[in-house]
């Protein structure tokens, strides 16, 4: 069984086909990186104009890959929320107007459970299923959210980020830098350059639930010390390095990075993963997870996975591969095969969920 997933409901259009094996048999991303970096940011109206252009290509070429035509599959999986409504109307209805004239039947996968899913298909098919209840952080541009996953794909909400999410944390402050966007793997490329305790950042204590995350006081501090020096010109220069080049190298990047600032990201890298993983190990403690799942684009830090797999994290930690982590349409496939299975389909009337939550 075949299901082909979309997915549009950020900056990335994406198709994929995967079995019920959890075997990816296709997995294409039309990545807008080129037309969002310049901004330091993305752009709403430009990422549906994207969307548009990609979504027809991009499916084709899923099924191309995976030697699929529309009758082999057992459904057709779209993003339904969270996300940019005017990106995920895109994947949606395209995918709505591919069930009309196939016949195949439409599932909504929420974009989050997806992020989930990619951890949990994965981990099955490397013969080292995730065991449940498991603890899911799940860290990317728009969200910062733990949640407790039961057996069968049942969610409650531990925590949840009150203000910026930790990819958007990574973000701004290196567009405040000159690093330009997305800043994540730029900070997570400089980061072992610096020394991570240079600049002591406090670490956010919660009123109320503290499963909950806060990112704007750090990114505060950030830009207090940046304040605080005179960084005009090392920023300029950076700046035009990004002008002449939209991807610069990481030696590049370091020859552009003073000794003071390669500190600085260092630490600010190190304030981020212990905000995250202390109170990732505080939810797994509190429901007694027997695994936790670490999934999102944020997932991708080099810095998050070796301290989530050395001793910040007392349980058998599960991340998925580079290409699972950031947004992709494989995981919105993995997570549509359990609602196959219940028979929970989606009518061609459903609308697209902007602020969409999973529990
Ligand atoms: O999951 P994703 O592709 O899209 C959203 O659903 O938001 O995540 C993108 C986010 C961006 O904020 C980007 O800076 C961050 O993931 N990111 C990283 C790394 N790679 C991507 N953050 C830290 N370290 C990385 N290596
Ligand atoms: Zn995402």
């Amino acid at each position: 069984m075949r299901i082909l997933g979309i997915e549009s409901s950020c900056d990335e259009t994406a198709a994929a086909v995967v079995d019920d094996a959890g075997c990816v048999l296709s997995s294409v991303v039309a990545s807008q990186l080129a037309t969002h970096g310049k901004y330091g940011g993305v752009v709403p109206e430009l990422a549906s104009r994207e969307h548009l252009r990609a979504i027809v290509p991009v499916v084709r070429e899923a099924l191309q890959r995976a030697g699929m035509e529309l009758p082999d599959l057992a459904a057709i999986a779209a993003t339904v929320g969270p996300g940019l409504v005017g990106s995920l109307l895109v994947g949606l209805t395209y995918a709505k107007s591919l069930s009309f004239v196939s016949g195949v039947p439409l599932i909504a996968v929420n974009h989050i459970e997806g992020h989930i899913h990619a951890v949990i298909m994965e981990s099955r098919r490397a013969g080292t299923p995730v065991e449940f209840p498991a603890l899911a952080l799940v860290v990317s541009g728009g969200h910062t959210h733990l949640f407790e996953v039961r057996e069968g794909f049942a969610y409650r909400l531990l925590g949840k980020t009150r203000d910026d999410a930790a990819g958007e944390a990574f973000d701004k402050v290196a567009k405040l830098l000159g690093y330009g966007y997305p800043g994540g793997p730029v900070i997570d490329r400089l980061a072992p350059y610096g020394n991570p305790r240079a600049v002591p950042f406090t670490f956010a204590r919660m009123k109320g639930n503290a499963l909950d995350f806060s990112f704007s006081g750090l990114k505060t501090a950030v830009l207090r010390w940046v304040q605080a020096r005179d960084m005009a010109e090392e920023i300029a220069v950076r700046r035009a390095l990004l002008r002449e080049n939209p991807a610069p190298s990481a030696g590049q990047w370091l020859a552009v990075t003073p000794p003071a600032t390669r500190d600085l990201l260092a630490s600010f890298q190190h304030a981020v993963i212990t905000e995250l993983l202390v109170r990732a190990q505080a939810s797994a403690d509190r429901i007694d997870a027997r695994s936790v799942i670490v999934s999102g684009g944020v997932a991708c830090n080099s810095g998050l996975r070796a301290a989530a797999q050395g001793a910040a994290i007392t349980r058998p930690v599960y991340f998925p591969t580079p290409g699972l982590s950031t947004d992709n349409a494989a995981m919105i496939a993995a997570a549509a095969f359990p609602k196959l299975e219940r028979g929970e389909f989606a009518g061609l009337d459903i609308k697209a969920d902007a602020s969409l939550t999973l529990a």
